[in-house]
């Protein structure tokens, strides 16, 4: 039996428990998923909700639900310790509802010592599993509702991948596909190659069958999910190229817009840009992780471009699409980093002009080459460095906010204003937001607008 229909199975047998507790409480089970980390977690969220849903559980926003999952991150120190501070809150919350379950998932949940610290001081979790098995959930929720003991199934890799599983999507009218699972790069620093195993391509025809379906569901955004889409499909039994790709998703009908994260700068290539160039539905955007501007932090983190490589693609790709936006992600405080090196950064930064740059300190994550690098930069010298780095980031990026002003661009209404009454929110094609006058009723819609004012980060507009 193949086994999405296995699982399918489950979902079933997992249908009746969730009615029998429901019958018990006299109202519906419900439950919360929560995210950590990055698109390709959201993805992964909304399967773990297609699953619960189709099980019979109602989603809630709030954590004190009968039923509540995290999915974890563990790319950097922060993302592990929000877990560890909210499962006490959550601990408090199943005091007052026994029957709550607690389940933990996602990249944190690959790291052995994780679940060594969990089992020990955390004993109120129900279901531990991990990154390669998030298709087996709904047999390990039926497997937890039958045991009184926690569960913790972790597996060390896969080559499986499970497609046509259910999925509860968070909006109607955009959404993330998984084109590849797993990284090979192993950028010295990165825990992601360990906690998601080695690079795996979906087949094509199913991600082009996959949007076909989305756009039949109304769905019109989308973003192409892997952490190096560059280097897709090059381990197929019959290759084709990312941009390839790229090509045969512009031709489903209802589909307006493609987005895609991330792309490795060793790896872009001469075709992706020139199919971006000629197309109408990849949106100006490009996120091009820099990490570093100093060739030698750069080799240090086997990143394999080096400063002078990045910023010649930088231009080509400004001179070939000029009306592009690059955004970027930036480490400050990797091993053996001085203030010479983080002067190179500044120095791309400013001569690329990024849209906006997530700059982070560097993370010491056990298991990576970089951790085990003598000249670690201390603390305070770190925090020097960022601040100096993220005001050059934000002086940049304000500078290059308001250019748009004055134009009419196509923007996607996303949401109603939380703040102003009778705002909506759309997203432009670069990824800026604009808050215009607009009914509830454009939610979904693509529509123009003209940019009357920039705020430094979005624009005020008006539809036209
Ligand atoms: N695959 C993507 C990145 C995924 S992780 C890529 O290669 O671009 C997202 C970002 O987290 C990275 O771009 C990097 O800037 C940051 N990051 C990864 N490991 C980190 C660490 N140990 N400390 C600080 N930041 C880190
Ligand atoms: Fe991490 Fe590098 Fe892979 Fe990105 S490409 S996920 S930074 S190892
Ligand atoms: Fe975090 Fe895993 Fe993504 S470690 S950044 S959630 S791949």
């Amino acid at each position: 039996m193949k086994e999405a229909q296995i699982q399918y199975e489950y979902i079933e047998k997992a249908k009746k428990i969730v009615e029998r507790e429901s019958a018990k409480k006299g109202r519906k089970l419900t439950c919360c998923v929560n995210t950590f980390g990055c698109q390709m977690n959201a993805r992964d969220s909304e399967k773990l909700s297609g699953i619960l849903k189709a099980a019979g559980f109602v989603e809630v926003e709030e954590e004190n639900a009968d039923l509540v999952i995290y999915n974890t991150c563990t790319v950097r120190d922060n993302a592990n310790q929000r877990v560890y501070g909210r499962l006490g809150v959550l601990n408090g919350y199943k005091r007052k509802n026994p029957d709550m379950k607690i389940c933990l998932c996602g990249c944190m949940m690959q790291e052995a010592s994780v679940i060594e610290k969990i089992r020990k001081s955390y004993s109120f979790v129900d279901l531990i599993f991990g990154t390669h098995n998030i298709f087996k959930f709904a047999e390990l929720l039926v497997r937890m509702y039958e045991s009184e003991d926690m569960i913790v199934d972790i597996w060390q890799d896969t080559d499986q991948i499970v497609e046509e599983l259910p999925v509860e999507r968070k909006y109607p009218f955009k959404s993330g596909i998984n084109i590849m699972f797993g990284c090979n790069n192993f950028c010295s620093y990165c825990i992601v190659p360990y906690v998601r195993g080695r690079e795996r391509s979906r087949e094509p025809e199913e991600i082009l069958s996959e949007i076909r379906s989305l756009a039949k569901d109304g769905v019109v955004e989308i973003m192409l999910l892997g952490q190096n889409v560059n280097s897709y499909g090059k381990n197929l039994s019959e290759p084709v190229s990312f941009a390839e790709l790229l090509k045969r998703v512009e031709e489903i009908e209802g589909i307006e817009r493609i987005r895609f994260m991330t792309s490795h700068p060793k790896d872009l290539s001469d075709e992706l840009i020139r199919v971006m160039k000629h197309s109408k539905k990849i949106c100006r955007h490009l996120h091009l992780p820099l990490q570093s501007g100093s060739t030698k932090i750069l080799e240090a983190m086997n990143r394999r471009y080096t400063k002078e490589q990045y910023l010649a693609l930088a231009e080509k790709i400004r001179k070939e699409i000029p009306d592009i936006s690059l955004t970027t992600d930036i480490i400050i405080g990797f091993p053996g980093e001085t203030y010479e090196d983080v002067c190179d950064t500044i120095d791309v930064i400013k001569k690329v002009e990024y849209d906006n740059a997530f700059t982070f300190q560097y993370s010491k994550r056990t298991g990576t080459p970089a951790a085990a690098m003598e000249d670690q930069v201390d603390k305070e010298t770190v925090t020097r460095h960022f601040d100096e780095v993220l005001k050059v980031v934000q002086d940049t990026a304000k500078n290059r906010a308001g250019r748009l002003k004055g134009e009419i661009h196509q923007a996607l209404v996303e949401e109603e204003n939380d703040k102003e009454q009778g705002l909506m929110t759309g997203r432009l094609g670069n990824n800026m937001i604009v808050h215009f006058p607009g009914e509830k009723e454009l939610i979904g819609k693509i529509v123009s607008v003209r940019l009357t004012e920039c705020m430094g980060f979005y624009y005020l507009g008006e539809m036209i």
